[in-house]
């Protein structure tokens, strides 16, 4: 009898734990509680908004309506949300206390509560709001009924305020469009900050009225005019994300001396530079011209970003020009100054003034963190989290980007496991608070408007995951799970991460059938860190960036998966056999059909070598596979050879690395040997 009533309940706890674990979102809320029923979304739907927000949160919440409208197909009576749609009876009711500020440490929490007849949403403010509404978005379900929400009670808030992407537009231009569609992405994951690198060797990209030079020299033409800066500020503002400009000095500077050479630490004329690398022009900082130029050129630049921070870089600078120029060497004499370290401090002291003046606090690199900084600096933490850490046993702000730079291609689990205040963090909890958050850094070398997306996205959900989400979060299979989900939508938001995929596989193909290439391309990752510099070729900004290794996803899902299937195979769940060897068949096919593709398409000839890899190892995968399903023994011979044969063209063709031949190997290594 026990037993009998027993079943049932388990059952019930499986079915509700199963469903708990398949909510999508991302990141995961601080708290939550799933309830029984669902909210059923019908034409119907329609939100009011009470309270005292700021207006971003009308045009939010239309579009939240509309972006619904869209996923659904459902056509919602409710106009514009205005002011006046503040009615009771309506299903979404939003309120908000009081105006969101966009400042570090704003209160960015929500309580968000779906019941089957209702939905409330609350917040201090609207920002909070607006993260309500992504959540609200991402709880999009269907079943054979139609489209609904779960009813759930979720009451979250960020684990760090400072939650940033860097897209560097120096090294490579973005249109304005471009970041438009990365703030999307970044509001969709609840990211705050948008780190706008705006200034490197390669490129000076903000016009400044003042000083038009440095964009008439300095940028090829390619640069955000105020009119443009101002409307993608506002965009960003209307998604609750707040815009820190760097203006990278005193080194990484040279496209601002093509204009003013005067100012640098040696004699010019110089050229916007086109490689990539660490240059030795550097603005001197014993030149009274160089502070009145920045008191200047800060002066407008704080007028045009109104966040309270900006960004003056000072990383990398080689000290070069400053010890080669006597001038110089002769100022660090008279100011008892022993090193070139201490002349920056010198030079970034000065800036502080001139910011301070202007009412905006400092941020930098890491190399800023030098003895007689004021605390009231904010240090970005780029070589190391031990630089954030002493910076914060300093009594330094800080945020961290060393292990989120998203242009050394690493995986998303990988990203995932980086965390500014990991549990055996050696800051004590005083400390711990000068701990902001973080930024993913998307460096702009090898990175152009047609592929800039996938190197961002989805892996940046993993960062934003781990900086919004409780610290406990490190179930990587099931953030894993979700990124394909996020994927999907931040495709849908109209990121390009997914769709210039295939544009790319069929320029490289010349119109001939890309399924083949598709099939290799989806098996095969970017080489990591920054390897792709050592293979013969020097890079430059106007390198194509189209071929096999700037189209193929930083991580591979596909391999991914294929690998987890063979681990578990080996490990014993035989009922993979049939999947494993329909994928094997499917690669061997390919690696066939894409011969004469890569043929006849000139720019895939550097992936020939790949494709006889792909071959081969597919083909061992296979037999290997096979001999395991069918109990055959093999002669240990055989594995050797199979090895030695797998390892001699295990090599970075075309910049990319084929991820599944550690997978492959392993089923080789599991064959039964026989026994003479
Ligand atoms: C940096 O990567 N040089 C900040």
């Amino acid at each position: 009898m026990k037993k009998v009533l027993l079943l049932p309940i388990l059952l019930v706890i499986l079915l509700y734990t199963t469903a708990f674990s398949q909510l999508n979102l991302m990141p995961i809320p601080a708290h939550y509680q799933l309830e029984n029923g669902k909210f059923r979304i019908d034409t119907t739907f329609e939100i009011s908004i009470k309270g005292n927000p700021n207006d971003r949160i009308y045009s939010a919440a239309t579009r939240m309506l509309r972006q619904l409208s869209r996923r659904t197909g459902i056509y919602f009576h409710q106009d514009y949300i205005t002011k006046a749609s503040n009615s009771n009876s309506t299903k979404l009711q939003v309120m908000c206390k009081e105006p969101g500020l966009l400042k570090l440490d704003e209160n960015e929490s929500y309580t968000l509560t779906i019941s089957p007849r209702q939905i409330t949403l609350e917040a201090e403010n609207d920002l909070g709001a607006l993260h309500g509404f992504q959540t609200l978005l991402q709880l999009v379900s269907t079943d054979s009924l139609g489209y609904y929400f779960p009813a759930i009670f979720i009451k979250d808030k960020p684990r760090f305020p400072w939650r940033g992407l860097l897209i560097d537009v120096s090294r490579h231009f973005e249109p304005v469009n471009v970041i438009k569609r990365n703030l999307d992405g970044m509001a969709a994951l609840k990211m705050n900050v948008f780190h706008w690198h705006l200034t490197d060797d390669q490129g000076f990209r903000v016009q400044s009225k003042i000083f038009p030079k440095l964009t008439e020299l300095g940028s090829d033409g390619k640069f955000y005019t105020q009119a443009q800066i101002k409307e993608i500020i506002k965009y960003a503002s209307d998604r609750g994300i707040r815009v820190v400009p760097e203006f990278d000095i005193p080194g990484h500077s040279t496209s601002w001396l093509v204009a003013y050479p005067n100012l640098a630490s040696a004699p010019g004329p110089y050229k916007v530079q086109r490689g990539f690398g660490v240059f030795d022009p550097t603005f001197d900082p014993t030149n009274e011209k160089t502070y009145k130029f920045f008191d200047k050129f800060f002066g407008e630049m704080a007028k045009l970003f109104p966040d309270e921070y900006v960004h003056i870089g000072g990383d990398e600078n080689n000290g070069k020009q400053w010890r080669a120029n006597p001038k110089i060497q002769e100022f660090m004499k008279k100011h008892n100054m022993s090193n070139v370290h201490e002349l920056q401090t010198y030079f970034n002291k000065r800036i502080l003034q001139i910011l301070t003046k202007y009412h905006k606090k400092m941020i930098g690199w890491d190399e800023i963190l030098q003895p007689n900084m004021p605390k009231s600096i904010v240090i970005q933490s780029w070589r190391g989290i031990a630089s954030m850490v002493k910076a914060a046993k300093e009594g330094y702000k800080s945020i961290l980007s060393s292990g989120y730079y998203l242009d050394q291609m690493q995986s998303a689990g990988k990203y995932y496991a980086v965390d500014p205040l990991p549990s055996n963090t050696p800051l004590t909890d005083t400390e711990k608070k000068d701990i902001l958050g973080g930024e993913a850094a998307m460096w702009g070398e090898m990175v152009t408007p047609e592929n800039i997306d996938s190197r961002i996205w989805p892996r940046t959900a993993a960062i934003a995951e781990r900086l919004w989400s409780p610290q406990n979060v490190k179930d990587v299979n099931d953030m894993y799970r979700k990124l394909r989900v996020v994927n999907l939508y931040l495709d849908e938001l109209g990121l390009t991460q997914i769709k210039n995929y295939g544009m790319m596989l069929r320029r490289m193909t010349n119109g001939q059938n890309i399924a083949p290439l598709k099939e290799l391309v989806n098996l095969v990752e970017p080489v990591k860190g920054y390897e792709r510099y050592n293979h013969g070729i020097t890079y430059t900004s106007y390198y194509p960036y189209t071929h096999v290794v700037d189209a193929a996803r930083p991580e591979s899902i596909h391999a991914r998966d294929f690998n987890i299937m063979v681990s578990d195979y080996i490990g014993g769940k035989k009922e993979d056999y049939k999947i494993l060897k329909s994928k094997l068949e499917k690669w061997q096919k390919s690696s066939v059909e894409l011969k004469p593709i890569i043929k006849h398409s000139p720019i895939l000839w550097e992936a020939d070598s790949l494709n006889t890899e792909y071959q081969l190892t597919t083909k061992a995968g296979l037999e290997a596979l096979g001999n395991l399903h069918n109990n055959v023994e093999v002669d240990s011979n055989w594995i050797n050879s199979e090895i030695i044969t797998i390892e001699k063209w295990r090599k970075p063709f075309a910049n990319v690395n084929l991820e599944i031949v550690d997978a492959v190997k392993e089923l080789i290594e599991a064959e039964k040997i026989k026994k003479n």
